[in-house]
């Protein structure tokens, strides 16, 4: 069966803009939203694109900041710096990946706790590590709600995720523990892959290599989530070799229309949350 991201992503921005417009005449205040790009990565352009068409749905305020490539790490500290003060942001994101001369660790960690609405800042992750409440990051939240929207029983299940990000394995793994999963994190330098993915019921992968996760891989009616999105040719695929995959496993995520979707409505959900917290609603 599939998991209609996409579906369930235009539920959920449907009651986020009516909080929104709820919250907005309450306050006299509209939910503002940072992002900060340098295009480093040509497919940013399309990601921020995204993020800021369904900012304008949801009647969040989003304001795309572009910063040359060749910045400094100061001078775009500086600049998230002044984003912090400005009273019309309530999140700020820094689109990643940076160009190579940038620590993006040391730039993330620049915003301000309450304004991470990537949960990319080491105090979110830290209170994540720990089990706190925090602001999650937005692809593996996306997820963590697509499978409870199906009913996708987490607790006590095997869960294997493929990739170690800071951006989705490793917070996707941790919160899958979180919610009682046993969980087994593999990426590139893993051995025997296959003998571990075939154990998965629940199996996640953020590795970015088209069709790399085959059939005899994946367990029988074993719950496949697919975060990649890989161009192969001018067509978008994921990492897993859905087709063949789809027949053997119980739930899949298509790609396009599956996890990203869900990515972007959690990262504006998080901004409304955000919002909330600075102006002391409920
Ligand atoms: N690059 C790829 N995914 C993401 C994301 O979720 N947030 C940011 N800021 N950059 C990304």
């Amino acid at each position: 069966m599939l998991l209609d991201g996409k579906a369930y992503s235009q539920k959920l921005k449907e009651e986020l803009k009516k909080e929104v417009e709820a919250l907005t005449n309450e306050t006299g205040i509209t939910p503002g939203l940072a992002i900060v790009c340098t295009n480093y990565a040509e497919a940013s352009k399309i990601y921020v694109k995204n993020k800021l068409k369904a900012a304008k749905y949801c009647n969040i305020f989003a304001s795309l900041i572009e910063v040359s490539l060749d910045i400094s790490e100061n001078d775009l500290i500086a600049l998230i710096e002044k984003l912090n003060k400005d009273e019309k942001y309530h999140g700020i994101i820094v689109q990643l990946p940076l160009p190579p001369h940038i620590n993006e660790q040391r730039i993330i960690n620049a915003i301000d706790e309450k304004k991470d609405v990537d949960g990319f800042g080491i105090c979110n992750k830290g209170k994540l590590f720990c089990g706190m409440p925090t602001i999650n990051s937005a692809t593996p939240q996306g997820i963590i709600k697509l499978l409870e929207e199906y009913n996708i029983e987490i607790a006590s299940k095997h869960a294997v995720v493929v990739g170690r990000s800071n951006i989705v394995g490793k917070p996707m793994a941790l919160m899958l523990l979180n919610k009682n999963a046993t969980v087994t994190i593999c990426h590139s330098k893993t051995k025997n892959l296959k003998s571990i993915t075939s154990k998965a019921d629940i199996l996640v992968v953020a590795i970015g290599k088209a069709n790399f996760i085959t059939k005899d891989m994946v367990k029988k009616h074993a719950v496949v989530i697919d975060v990649g999105t890989n161009k192969v040719g001018n067509k978008l695929c994921g990492d897993v070799d859905f087709k063949k995959v789809a027949k053997k496993c119980s739930y899949i995520t298509p790609v396009p229309g599956g996890v990203g979707p869900l990515t972007v409505v959690s990262l504006l959900e998080n901004t409304v949350i955000a919002y909330k917290k600075i102006l002391n609603i409920e």
